[in-house]
């Protein structure tokens, strides 16, 4: 990568300063996770110069103690795209300790274990008929056929609306974590709230059995949620739950296409596929993360600036060979614990999603398995990536006979 030393911040070191923009890795459009490897090199940190300049936690140690920082490190900027952080102010994603906590603790509840195993019937019809829908065809466009479908059809299950809205909503989660610069930060705030505001009003008055509802009806310390607040938290939900499983769905898929080994073994024994969704969620992490700092902090021998953004990317960390054995192979039975990677983040505020994330994978990969035969990447359609704060891929071609 190049080194540049124009437009740094008088306590950046020379020597830390790179051009790397977040949105567009060298190379990321054929392989986002080399694009990514690239920013390791000598220093634990890195500052960019790209998208008004800010840091790069460029090894996985480092990643995974600030992801881990509450102390020091803030959520309120959300991402170093500008505006972004003020027009969404997510509830419970852009909050700090303590104002957090009891936001957090009623989208939890939101989210019990009892309810996301409730949804396994539903979340395994709409597998196993999409699946059905496209085995016949001998080929597909993966992403736009399957991995953009499942997941709104599950999130608008979920908040109970309809499951034609899908459309509309789509290009919405798509421009917040990979902006192209059509829509102001406001045009799309305003754009999900404007869907959102009449289900939002409707729930807080009359409250039923959908997740808003759930959510909304937990008392935020002993008083009813705000309109204002309750607006945000669903906002949160819908651009926390949909670009990010679409990216999830994209890479499983590829590894599959790639290694008919690993498809051998699933088919053969199913038993594994709970570990498999584990171990392919940590090797094709595709997440990142911004943070602003509270205050001067002193890490890897230079000091960083009170207001200074922190970018974190989880592919920095799960790829580490310093924090994983043999990081780049998928290990099925790699004894994994749960929580030490870093794809659905880590800290206080590890995905409330999680859970639903990880069956929606399951189910996918069962249901895949079942109703296709072994299938491959498309000969001469190459997977296409983008980068941006979710990295997706955008083309997956497969084929199957
Ligand atoms: C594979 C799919 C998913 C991935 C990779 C993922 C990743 C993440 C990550 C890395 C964080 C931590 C953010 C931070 O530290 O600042 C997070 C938080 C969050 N996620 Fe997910 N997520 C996924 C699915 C979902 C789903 C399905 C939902 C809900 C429908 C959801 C809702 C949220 C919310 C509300 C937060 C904020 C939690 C808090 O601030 O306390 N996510 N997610």
């Amino acid at each position: 990568m190049a080194t540049v030393t124009a437009n740094r911040p008088d306590h950046v070191p020379a020597d830390r300063v790179v051009d790397f923009d977040i949105f567009a890795p060298p190379g990321a459009e054929d392989d986002y996770f080399a694009a990514w490897a690239s920013v390791r090199g000598d220093h634990a940190l890195v500052w960019t110069t790209a998208n008004g300049g800010h840091w790069i936690a460029a090894d996985g140690e480092t990643t995974r103690r600030l992801w881990n920082d509450a102390e020091n490190l803030s959520n309120e900027a959300l991402a170093v795209t500008p505006g972004l952080g003020e027009a969404m102010e997510f509830i419970p994603l852009q909050q700090d300790a303590p104002e957090h906590k009891p936001f957090r603790m009623a989208v939890m509840k939101g989210f019990a274990n009892n309810h996301v195993v409730a949804m396994e019937p539903l979340i395994r019809e709409v597998a196993r008929e999409l699946t059905a829908q496209i085995a016949p065809h001998g080929e597909c466009e993966f992403m736009e056929e399957y991995a953009e479908v499942l997941p709104i059809h599950i999130f608008l299950t979920l908040i109970d609306v309809p499951t034609q809205d899908r459309l509309r909503l789509r290009p919405l989660g798509q421009q917040l974590t990979r902006p192209d610069g059509s829509m102001t930060v406001e045009q799309l705030r305003d754009a999900a709230d404007g869907y959102l505001r009449p289900y939002i009003e409707e729930r807080l008055r009359n409250p039923g059995q959908d997740l808003f509802s759930r959510i909304l009806s937990i008392p935020i310390e002993g008083r009813a949620w705000t309109f204002d607040e309750a607006q945000r938290m669903c906002r949160n939900l819908l651009f926390g739950g949909l670009d990010t499983v679409v990216s999830m769905f994209g890479n499983i898929a590829l590894h599959l296409a790639r290694h008919p080994e690993d498809q051998d073994l699933l088919r053969q024994r199913p038993e594994l596929i709970p570990q498999a969704a584990d171990e392919l969620m940590r090797r094709y992490p595709m997440v990142s993360v911004t943070r602003n700092l509270v205050r001067d902090v002193e890490i890897d021998g230079i000091t960083l600036k009170a207001g200074d953004l922190v970018y974190l990317n989880s592919s920095i960390h799960n790829l580490d060979t310093a924090c994983f054995d043999n990081p780049h192979k998928v290990d099925f039975e790699r004894n994994l614990p749960p929580v030490r990677h870093t794809t659905m983040g880590v800290g206080p505020h590890r995905c409330v999603g999680a859970g639903l994330a990880r069956l929606e994978a399951i189910l996918f990969i069962e249901e895949w398995l079942k109703g296709i035969p072994p299938f491959r990447v498309k000969p001469g359609s190459p997977p296409r990536y983008r980068a941006g704060n979710v990295g997706a891929l955008t083309e997956l071609r497969l084929e199957w006979d």
